[in-house]
């Protein structure tokens, strides 16, 4: 066996491997930062998609709801309900609807008794975040 494997070999693929990945890294990086305007709808976010976000959060709606794959899978993902019931009024109704005193024998919805804007603001923001570039996730439209 000769000793084909030295010492500098060992080396020139140690810096080679690293040059290279660092570059990989910097090119993907400046990819995601071009990508980033044509994905971004920001000039979406009203007042009210904001105050939607607010009672969003505040009410933990998350704890029990995915919002684009993140959260608890307690209920349906709500990434995409804007689609599903195609447009504000259903979403409006069906949170308005929801059982006071809960449905018999399992862990429902709860009934958050909204005002009619802050209903308008929450749907707002469900509409915001379907308009969102997430290139195509999730993937089907059911919850
Ligand atoms: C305690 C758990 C829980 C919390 C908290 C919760 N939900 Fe729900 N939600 C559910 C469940 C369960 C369903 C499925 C229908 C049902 O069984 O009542 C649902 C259904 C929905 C739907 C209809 C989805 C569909 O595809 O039919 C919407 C819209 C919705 N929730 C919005 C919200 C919003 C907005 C909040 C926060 C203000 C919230 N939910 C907080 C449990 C919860």
């Amino acid at each position: 066996m000769s000793q084909a494997f030295t010492k500098a070999m060992a080396r020139n693929i140690f810096y080679g491997g690293s040059v290279f990945f660092i570059l990989l890294f910097l090119a993907l990086t400046f990819d995601t930062h071009n990508a980033w305007p044509q994905r971004d709808n920001h000039e979406a976010i009203t007042e009210k998609v904001s105050e939607g976000k607010r009672l969003w959060e505040e009410n933990n709606c998350i704890g029990c709801h995915t919002l684009l794959g993140e959260g608890a899978y307690f209920a349906p993902e709500l990434g995409n309900v804007f689609k599903r019931y195609g447009g504000k009024d259903g979403i409006k109704a069906f949170i308005m609807s929801r059982p006071k005193e809960g449905v018999p024998g399992r862990r429902s919805m709860p009934q958050f008794n909204f005002s009619d804007a802050e209903l308008d603001a929450i749907a707002e923001f469900l509409e915001y975040v379907s308009g969102m570039n997430t290139a195509n996730w999730p993937p089907n439209i059911q919850g």
